[in-house]
């Protein structure tokens, strides 16, 4: 029986179950699925980075269900902070400070700050809030590998092994924005869908005084998560120019094979087709980037078009760049 906002309470319920036994769910989030534990589980942290087979160095986000209970886990919580929880909270936010005594150092890999961020599904607001901490959770795949969207590419990922709480489709499709905020300096460590033009809005709006640092100004340690490869479909994933024939993509594979970390096994390639406007886009990347990969297709290839410009474009191809193989010199 599902309640009034459509949930199945007999599925938090479940997962609250395993959370305490010091186990990982699936869990819905309006950017990607995520595999979370409970802050307070030091052995269901650890069970992410198994699961995942992900390295340790790399740290995970927070997810809190309010402003009160992200305080908890950080420290130096200022008016910026404030101003851009209330806008976008919950929602594609991710807001890194440094942390506090109450955030385990496995979750941050050692560093001296935390990101978190209050994720937009009633389902897992509600898990949260009953579990009563925080929940500490990476996206819902393989290391390296394509984002999951649904919970069925959960499932995909890791089988019947982890219990996921919802299966609705993710609205926004793409990570969270990763924000570094240092007193009033910003520094956009990931981009996302809430862009540096849409914060700066913000607190213009508000006059509040700020600053924005690069990320390649950042030190390597403070600003994690920047590997060249990342999100990578199945089968091998080629960025072509606009008006490159399928013959000049194959030939330009044939050609450049040395330089591509994985072999395209045959000829049959399979075009990825996203939608012109880049919030649609978005919402259809990681779903259609995997379709593609098990349609039988030896590669897939995407042609980058001129009009795909712009900060919400760029979100997406720094996505689309660390998931392909190969970037034809045709691209414009
Ligand atoms: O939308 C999202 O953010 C999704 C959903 C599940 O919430 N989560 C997600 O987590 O994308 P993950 O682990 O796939 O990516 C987290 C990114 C990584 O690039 C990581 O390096 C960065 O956030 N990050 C986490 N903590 C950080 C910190 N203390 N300093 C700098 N970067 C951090
Ligand atoms: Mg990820």
């Amino acid at each position: 029986m599902l309640n009034e906002i459509g949930q199945e309470p007999s599925a938090i319920k479940r997962a609250l179950e395993i959370l305490d036994q010091d186990g990982v769910v699936g869990i819905p989030t309006e950017t990607v699925y995520g595999l979370a534990a409970r802050l307070d589980r030091p052995k269901g942290l650890e069970k992410i980075f198994s699961v995942k087979q992900r390295p340790f160095f790399d740290p995970l986000i927070v997810h809190v269900e309010s402003v009160e209970m992200a305080k908890r886990y950080v420290s130096g919580w200022n008016t910026i902070c404030t101003i851009l929880s209330e806008e976008f909270w919950p929602g594609p936010l991710s807001l890194v400070l440094d942390k506090s005594e109450s955030t385990p150092d496995i979750v941050t890999a050692g560093l001296t700050t935390v990101a978190v961020r209050m994720p937009r599904s009633l389902t897992t607001l509600d898990l949260i809030r009953q579990a009563g901490v925080g929940l500490a959770a990476p996206s819902a795949n393989r290391f390296g590998k394509t984002s999951p969207t649904t919970g069925a590419h959960v499932a995909s990922e890791f089988g019947s092994s982890v219990f996921v709480v919802d299966e609705r489709a993710s609205e926004v499709g793409i990570e969270s924005t990763v924000l570094r905020v240092r007193g009033n300096a910003l520094t956009i460590l990931r981009p996302g869908l809430i862009t540096r033009t849409i914060i700066e809005n913000v607190l213009n709006e508000e006059s509040i005084e700020h600053t924005w640092e690069e990320v390649s100004a950042q030190p390597k340690t403070e600003a994690p998560g920047q590997m060249k490869h990342h999100y990578m479909p199945d089968v091998p994933l080629i960025l072509a120019g606009e008006s490159d024939s399928i013959t000049e993509i194959k030939t330009y594979i044939e050609n450049h094979k040395s330089e591509m970390l994985d072999q395209v096994s045959g000829t049959n390639g399979r075009e990825l087709i996203l939608s012109t406007n880049p919030v649609l886009a978005a919402r259809e990347f990681y779903g259609s980037l995997r379709s593609a990969a098990r349609s039988g297709a030896d590669f897939i290839y995407f042609r980058v078009r001129k009009e795909m410009a712009g900060e919400l474009w760029s979100a997406i191809f720094d996505r689309l760049n660390k998931a392909a193989s190969l970037r034809m010199d045709t691209i414009k």
